[in-house]
């Protein structure tokens, strides 16, 4: 919110509510986010405030939709690396999971999941809630390591 000099209040409030004219874009706005969701009551713990176990699932979600994009492969999550929350989120915000994959090894696709919230209160603020690297291994029926790219001629 921008608060001018002659809205300002003998009490330091801000009488009129301005929108900024050239708000900042969102930062991922180059590529389309994996998923997208708005965050329900349901989703809460038990101070108000998003469940962080909700965002987890999400991110893991996000990144194996990226995951199947390079390759029809069934794929498990091994690891998920570094998360840390850095904002809340709330009810009503509307939630983004950007993905990248930064690695593809032989069995494995390591996939960067960037999560950011546009606040329900002030559509105009986009803030990067966490973030984390997700790793995903490509199994077979009985869940043995594959490699990711099914061989030539092999289907
Ligand atoms: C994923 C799983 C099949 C890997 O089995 P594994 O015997 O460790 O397999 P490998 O040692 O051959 O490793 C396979 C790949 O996983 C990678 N990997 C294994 N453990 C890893 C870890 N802790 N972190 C990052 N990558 C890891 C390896 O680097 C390898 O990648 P690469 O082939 O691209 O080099 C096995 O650990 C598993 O089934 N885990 C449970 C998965 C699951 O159920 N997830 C949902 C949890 S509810």
């Amino acid at each position: 919110m921008i608060c001018l000099d002659n809205d300002v209040t003998s009490d330091n409030r801000c009488s009129v509510e301005k929108i900024p004219e050239n708000p900042t874009p969102p930062p991922h706005n180059h590529n389309n986010p994996a998923i997208r969701v708005t965050m329900m009551p349901r989703d809460t713990n038990a101070f108000g405030t998003i469940f962080g176990g909700m965002i987890l699932s999400y991110i893991d979600q996000a990144g194996a939709v990226q995951a199947r994009k390079y390759s029809n492969r069934r794929f498990v999550t091994v690891a998920m690396r570094e998360v840390v929350f850095v904002q809340p989120v709330f009810v009503g915000d509307l939630v983004s999971f950007y993905t990248e994959i930064v690695k593809v090894g032989r069995t494995s696709i390591t996939v960067r999941v960037t999560v950011e919230a546009q606040r329900a209160i002030n559509p105009n603020e986009y803030v990067r809630v966490t973030g984390a690297e997700v790793v995903y291994v490509a199994v077979d029926e009985a869940g043995h390591p594959v490699p990711v790219k099914e061989p030539p001629g092999s289907v």
